[in-house]
Protein backbone atom coordinates (compact mmCIF):
# COMPACT_ATOMS: atom_id res chain seq x y z
CA UNK A 1 0.00 0.00 0.00
CA UNK A 2 1.63 3.33 -1.02
CA UNK A 3 2.58 5.56 1.59
CA UNK A 4 0.42 8.79 1.68
CA UNK A 5 2.22 11.97 0.77
CA UNK A 6 2.67 13.55 4.52
CA UNK A 7 1.49 17.34 4.62
CA UNK A 8 4.36 19.12 6.06
CA UNK A 9 2.69 22.40 5.36
CA UNK A 10 0.36 21.39 7.88
CA UNK A 11 2.71 20.15 10.48
CA UNK A 12 4.94 23.72 10.25
CA UNK A 13 1.76 25.92 10.17
CA UNK A 14 0.73 24.40 13.50
CA UNK A 15 4.26 24.29 14.90
CA UNK A 16 4.73 28.22 14.12
CA UNK A 17 1.39 28.87 15.97
CA UNK A 18 1.64 26.69 19.05
CA UNK A 19 5.45 27.42 19.42
CA UNK A 20 4.06 30.96 19.59
CA UNK A 21 1.45 29.92 21.82
CA UNK A 22 3.75 28.48 24.63
CA UNK A 23 3.43 30.75 27.68
CA UNK A 24 5.76 28.76 29.86
CA UNK A 25 9.15 26.81 29.43
CA UNK A 26 7.01 24.01 30.89
CA UNK A 27 4.23 24.04 27.92
CA UNK A 28 7.14 24.90 25.38
CA UNK A 29 8.35 21.30 26.70
CA UNK A 30 5.12 20.15 25.75
CA UNK A 31 4.49 22.03 22.46
CA UNK A 32 8.00 20.44 21.49
CA UNK A 33 7.33 17.01 22.17
CA UNK A 34 4.20 17.48 20.35
CA UNK A 35 6.16 17.66 17.01
CA UNK A 36 10.01 16.06 17.76
CA UNK A 37 9.11 14.08 20.77
CA UNK A 38 9.27 10.06 20.28
CA UNK A 39 5.85 10.35 19.17
CA UNK A 40 5.79 13.33 17.67
CA UNK A 41 3.98 14.48 14.23
CA UNK A 42 7.54 14.88 12.73
CA UNK A 43 9.20 12.33 14.41
CA UNK A 44 6.59 10.12 12.75
CA UNK A 45 6.86 11.10 9.73
CA UNK A 46 10.74 10.54 9.34
CA UNK A 47 10.38 7.23 11.03
CA UNK A 48 8.17 6.34 7.86
CA UNK A 49 9.81 7.64 5.33
CA UNK A 50 10.90 3.99 4.23
CA UNK A 51 7.21 3.29 3.38
CA UNK A 52 7.88 5.99 1.18
CA UNK A 53 8.38 5.34 -2.61
CA UNK A 54 12.29 5.12 -3.36
CA UNK A 55 11.21 8.48 -6.08
CA UNK A 56 9.78 10.85 -3.15
CA UNK A 57 11.83 9.43 -0.34
CA UNK A 58 14.95 11.88 -0.65
CA UNK A 59 13.07 14.75 -1.31
CA UNK A 60 10.46 14.23 1.50
CA UNK A 61 13.05 13.35 3.76
CA UNK A 62 15.43 16.44 3.23
CA UNK A 63 12.14 18.63 3.75
CA UNK A 64 11.19 16.57 6.97
CA UNK A 65 14.39 17.24 8.50
CA UNK A 66 15.16 21.02 7.48
CA UNK A 67 11.54 21.84 9.18
CA UNK A 68 12.70 19.81 12.33
CA UNK A 69 15.92 22.38 12.27
CA UNK A 70 13.37 25.08 12.17
CA UNK A 71 11.07 23.76 14.40
CA UNK A 72 14.00 23.40 16.82
CA UNK A 73 15.29 26.98 16.40
CA UNK A 74 11.93 28.31 16.64
CA UNK A 75 11.62 26.51 20.02
CA UNK A 76 15.25 27.63 21.04
CA UNK A 77 14.14 31.16 20.60
CA UNK A 78 10.72 31.24 21.77
CA UNK A 79 12.50 29.43 25.15
CA UNK A 80 15.21 32.35 24.95
CA UNK A 81 12.36 34.29 24.80
CA UNK A 82 10.12 33.29 27.72
CA UNK A 83 13.70 33.44 29.77
CA UNK A 84 13.83 37.13 29.18
CA UNK A 85 10.75 37.83 30.51
CA UNK A 86 10.62 35.42 33.23
CA UNK A 87 13.81 37.91 34.61
CA UNK A 88 12.41 41.20 33.94
CA UNK A 89 9.14 40.26 36.22
CA UNK A 90 11.52 38.91 38.30
CA UNK A 91 13.52 42.88 38.45
CA UNK A 92 10.21 44.60 38.26
CA UNK A 93 9.16 42.60 41.65
CA UNK A 94 12.89 44.15 42.81
CA UNK A 95 12.62 46.98 41.88
CA UNK A 96 14.95 49.98 43.46
CA UNK A 97 14.43 53.15 42.68
CA UNK A 98 17.85 54.91 42.96
CA UNK A 99 16.70 58.45 42.79
CA UNK A 100 14.91 58.20 45.94
CA UNK A 101 16.82 60.12 48.33
CA UNK A 102 19.09 58.35 50.84
CA UNK A 103 18.24 57.44 54.82
CA UNK A 104 20.16 60.25 56.52
CA UNK A 105 22.12 59.36 59.69
CA UNK A 106 21.32 61.22 63.05
CA UNK A 107 24.56 62.96 63.70
CA UNK A 108 25.33 63.19 67.95
CA UNK A 109 27.12 66.07 69.57
CA UNK A 110 28.56 67.14 72.71
CA UNK A 111 26.86 67.77 75.58
CA UNK A 112 26.76 71.40 76.14
CA UNK A 113 28.25 71.31 79.52
CA UNK A 114 31.10 68.44 77.74
CA UNK A 115 31.46 71.80 75.08
CA UNK A 116 31.96 74.37 77.33
CA UNK A 117 34.30 72.06 80.01
CA UNK A 118 36.71 71.18 76.66
CA UNK A 119 36.55 75.06 76.13
CA UNK A 120 38.07 75.92 79.83
CA UNK A 121 40.26 73.28 79.87
CA UNK A 122 41.92 74.62 76.82
CA UNK A 123 42.27 78.37 78.33
CA UNK A 124 44.00 77.07 80.90
CA UNK A 125 46.24 74.51 78.72
CA UNK A 126 46.77 77.87 77.32
CA UNK A 127 48.01 79.46 80.23
CA UNK A 128 50.47 76.71 81.43
CA UNK A 129 47.43 74.51 83.88
CA UNK A 130 47.80 71.03 83.69
CA UNK A 131 44.33 68.64 84.13
CA UNK A 132 44.69 66.87 87.14
CA UNK A 133 41.60 64.36 88.32
CA UNK A 134 39.85 62.87 91.82
CA UNK A 135 37.29 60.30 92.34
CA UNK A 136 33.29 61.71 92.70
CA UNK A 137 33.05 58.86 95.90
CA UNK A 138 35.77 61.24 98.56
CA UNK A 139 36.58 61.07 102.13
CA UNK A 140 35.44 63.28 104.61
CA UNK A 141 39.10 64.05 105.31
CA UNK A 142 39.72 65.48 101.57
CA UNK A 143 36.31 67.05 100.80
CA UNK A 144 36.46 68.61 104.57
CA UNK A 145 39.04 68.17 107.21
CA UNK A 146 42.63 68.55 105.14
CA UNK A 147 40.21 72.19 103.65
CA UNK A 148 40.13 73.49 106.96
CA UNK A 149 36.44 72.57 108.14
CA UNK A 150 37.34 71.89 111.66
CA UNK A 151 34.84 68.54 112.84
CA UNK A 152 31.59 70.12 113.49
CA UNK A 153 31.88 72.99 111.89
CA UNK A 154 28.87 74.98 110.67
CA UNK A 155 30.52 76.14 107.80
CA UNK A 156 29.75 72.03 106.92
CA UNK A 157 26.26 72.88 106.40
CA UNK A 158 27.09 74.92 103.60
CA UNK A 159 27.60 71.84 101.41
CA UNK A 160 24.29 69.55 101.73
CA UNK A 161 26.28 66.63 101.55
CA UNK A 162 24.89 63.21 100.33
CA UNK A 163 26.49 60.90 102.50
CA UNK A 164 27.77 57.33 101.62
CA UNK A 165 28.00 54.35 103.94
CA UNK A 166 31.17 53.61 105.37
CA UNK A 167 31.95 57.72 105.88
CA UNK A 168 32.66 58.89 102.79
CA UNK A 169 31.00 61.45 101.05
CA UNK A 170 29.80 62.27 97.17
CA UNK A 171 32.11 65.12 96.93
CA UNK A 172 30.51 68.44 97.31
CA UNK A 173 32.84 70.80 95.57
CA UNK A 174 36.42 69.90 93.31
CA UNK A 175 38.61 71.31 96.01
CA UNK A 176 39.22 68.36 97.23
CA UNK A 177 41.41 67.34 94.21
CA UNK A 178 43.60 70.15 95.38
CA UNK A 179 44.70 67.82 98.40
CA UNK A 180 44.90 65.18 96.07
CA UNK A 181 47.25 67.03 93.56
CA UNK A 182 49.44 69.06 95.87
CA UNK A 183 49.94 66.31 98.31
CA UNK A 184 51.95 64.21 96.52
CA UNK A 185 53.65 66.62 94.68
CA UNK A 186 56.54 69.59 95.34
CA UNK A 187 55.74 73.04 94.53
CA UNK A 188 55.08 75.31 91.84
CA UNK A 189 51.51 73.83 91.20
CA UNK A 190 49.23 74.82 88.30
CA UNK A 191 46.51 72.62 87.66
CA UNK A 192 42.63 72.46 86.65
CA UNK A 193 40.14 70.14 87.87
CA UNK A 194 36.90 69.51 86.41
CA UNK A 195 34.88 67.33 87.44
CA UNK A 196 31.36 66.33 88.98
CA UNK A 197 29.98 67.30 92.73
CA UNK A 198 26.71 66.54 94.53
CA UNK A 199 24.85 68.34 96.99
CA UNK A 200 21.61 68.11 97.78
CA UNK A 201 20.11 71.42 96.05
CA UNK A 202 17.82 72.09 94.35
CA UNK A 203 16.22 74.60 91.78
CA UNK A 204 15.76 76.36 88.81
CA UNK A 205 19.58 77.51 88.96
CA UNK A 206 20.61 74.35 91.09
CA UNK A 207 20.99 70.91 90.62
CA UNK A 208 21.96 68.02 93.11
CA UNK A 209 24.42 67.13 90.04
CA UNK A 210 26.15 69.99 88.83
CA UNK A 211 30.04 70.51 87.48
CA UNK A 212 32.64 72.91 88.59
CA UNK A 213 36.11 73.40 87.86
CA UNK A 214 38.80 74.06 90.22
CA UNK A 215 41.54 75.83 89.23
CA UNK A 216 45.24 76.56 92.27
CA UNK A 217 48.10 77.91 91.15
CA UNK A 218 51.26 77.66 94.14
CA UNK A 219 54.43 79.70 93.88
CA UNK A 220 56.57 81.78 95.87
CA UNK A 221 55.46 85.17 94.51
CA UNK A 222 51.26 84.55 94.26
CA UNK A 223 49.23 87.56 94.97
CA UNK A 224 44.97 88.09 95.00
CA UNK A 225 45.83 90.73 91.75
CA UNK A 226 47.11 87.32 89.98
CA UNK A 227 43.41 85.92 90.80
CA UNK A 228 41.86 88.34 89.28
CA UNK A 229 43.50 88.64 86.62
CA UNK A 230 43.43 85.25 85.47
CA UNK A 231 39.73 85.36 86.59
CA UNK A 232 38.75 88.34 84.53
CA UNK A 233 40.86 87.27 81.58
CA UNK A 234 38.62 83.73 82.25
CA UNK A 235 35.31 85.26 82.34
CA UNK A 236 35.70 87.70 79.16
CA UNK A 237 37.09 84.54 77.29
CA UNK A 238 33.79 82.63 78.12
CA UNK A 239 31.28 85.60 78.03
CA UNK A 240 32.88 88.16 76.02
CA UNK A 241 34.81 91.12 77.49
CA UNK A 242 31.78 92.91 77.47
CA UNK A 243 30.10 90.79 80.64
CA UNK A 244 29.62 92.36 83.85
CA UNK A 245 31.60 90.78 86.80
CA UNK A 246 32.05 91.07 90.19
CA UNK A 247 33.47 90.56 93.58
CA UNK A 248 32.17 89.49 96.47
CA UNK A 249 33.90 89.12 99.77
CA UNK A 250 32.92 85.56 100.85
CA UNK A 251 34.26 82.81 103.39
CA UNK A 252 35.62 79.33 102.75
CA UNK A 253 37.58 77.12 105.43
CA UNK A 254 40.00 77.26 102.58
CA UNK A 255 41.19 80.17 101.47
CA UNK A 256 41.66 83.94 103.03
CA UNK A 257 40.93 86.25 101.88
CA UNK A 258 37.63 84.90 99.84
CA UNK A 259 35.78 85.77 97.42
CA UNK A 260 32.30 84.77 95.03
CA UNK A 261 32.73 85.83 91.77
CA UNK A 262 29.33 86.74 89.81
CA UNK A 263 28.13 87.29 86.05
CA UNK A 264 25.46 89.87 85.11
CA UNK A 265 22.63 87.63 82.86
CA UNK A 266 18.89 87.34 82.66
CA UNK A 267 18.87 90.75 84.84
CA UNK A 268 20.41 89.14 87.38
CA UNK A 269 23.92 88.60 88.91
CA UNK A 270 24.41 85.00 88.94
CA UNK A 271 26.67 83.50 91.37
CA UNK A 272 29.57 81.86 89.05
CA UNK A 273 32.20 80.39 91.63
CA UNK A 274 34.19 80.98 94.82
CA UNK A 275 37.75 81.88 95.07
CA UNK A 276 40.18 83.32 97.01
CA UNK A 277 44.08 82.77 98.57
CA UNK A 278 44.83 79.29 99.97
CA UNK A 279 44.86 78.71 103.61
CA UNK A 280 47.76 78.56 104.77
CA UNK A 281 46.85 75.77 106.83
CA UNK A 282 45.56 73.72 103.83
CA UNK A 283 49.38 73.97 102.60
CA UNK A 284 50.66 72.71 106.08
CA UNK A 285 48.42 69.64 105.27
CA UNK A 286 50.23 68.79 102.42
CA UNK A 287 53.23 69.36 103.48
CA UNK A 288 53.88 72.92 101.51
CA UNK A 289 55.67 75.03 103.83
CA UNK A 290 53.34 78.02 103.95
CA UNK A 291 56.06 80.47 104.91
CA UNK A 292 57.66 79.98 101.39
CA UNK A 293 54.23 79.34 98.94
CA UNK A 294 51.40 81.01 98.38
CA UNK A 295 48.77 80.29 96.02
CA UNK A 296 45.52 81.23 94.71
CA UNK A 297 42.42 79.16 94.03
CA UNK A 298 39.15 78.93 92.57
CA UNK A 299 36.05 76.67 91.79
CA UNK A 300 33.97 77.83 89.29
CA UNK A 301 30.41 76.05 87.83
CA UNK A 302 30.60 75.05 84.43
CA UNK A 303 26.65 74.53 84.12
CA UNK A 304 25.67 78.23 84.60
CA UNK A 305 28.57 78.85 82.30
CA UNK A 306 26.48 77.11 79.60
CA UNK A 307 23.36 78.16 80.39
CA UNK A 308 24.75 81.77 79.82
CA UNK A 309 26.32 80.56 76.48
CA UNK A 310 22.88 78.64 75.49
CA UNK A 311 20.39 80.58 76.76
CA UNK A 312 19.19 78.11 78.85
CA UNK A 313 16.86 79.23 81.74
CA UNK A 314 16.59 76.15 83.56
CA UNK A 315 19.62 74.28 85.00
CA UNK A 316 17.40 70.89 84.48
CA UNK A 317 17.24 71.17 80.84
CA UNK A 318 21.04 70.67 80.81
CA UNK A 319 20.58 66.85 82.67
CA UNK A 320 16.70 66.24 81.84
CA UNK A 321 18.17 64.24 78.58
CA UNK A 322 15.33 65.70 76.33
CA UNK A 323 16.50 64.98 73.17
CA UNK A 324 14.25 67.47 71.62
CA UNK A 325 16.00 70.02 73.83
CA UNK A 326 19.24 69.04 72.99
CA UNK A 327 18.69 69.32 69.51
CA UNK A 328 17.60 72.92 69.67
CA UNK A 329 21.38 73.72 71.50
N1 LIG B 1 34.92 74.87 96.69
C1 LIG B 1 34.17 76.07 96.76
C2 LIG B 1 32.71 75.79 96.53
O1 LIG B 1 32.38 74.81 95.96
C3 LIG B 1 34.63 77.07 95.73
C4 LIG B 1 36.02 77.50 95.98
C5 LIG B 1 37.07 76.85 95.35
C6 LIG B 1 36.28 78.59 96.80
C7 LIG B 1 38.37 77.26 95.56
C8 LIG B 1 37.58 79.00 96.99
C9 LIG B 1 38.61 78.37 96.40
O2 LIG B 1 31.86 76.53 96.92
Amino acid sequence: MPAETPDLGAIERAALGEVAAADTPQSLRETRARFLGRRGSLSGVLRSLGELPAERRSAIGSAANALKQRIEAWVGERQAELERDLQSAELAKHRLDVTLPGASLRRGALHPVTFVERDMVEFFQGLGFSVVEGPEVESDYNNFEALNFPPDHPARDMHDTFFVEGGAVLRTHTSPVQIRAMRDREPPFRFIAPGRVFRTDHGSTKSPLFHQIEGFLVDEEVTFADLKGVLYAFAHHLMGSDVPLRFRASFFPFTEPSAEMDFWWNDQWLEWGGCGMIHPRVLENVGVDPARYRGFAFGMGIDRTAMRRYGIPNIHALFDSDVRIREQL
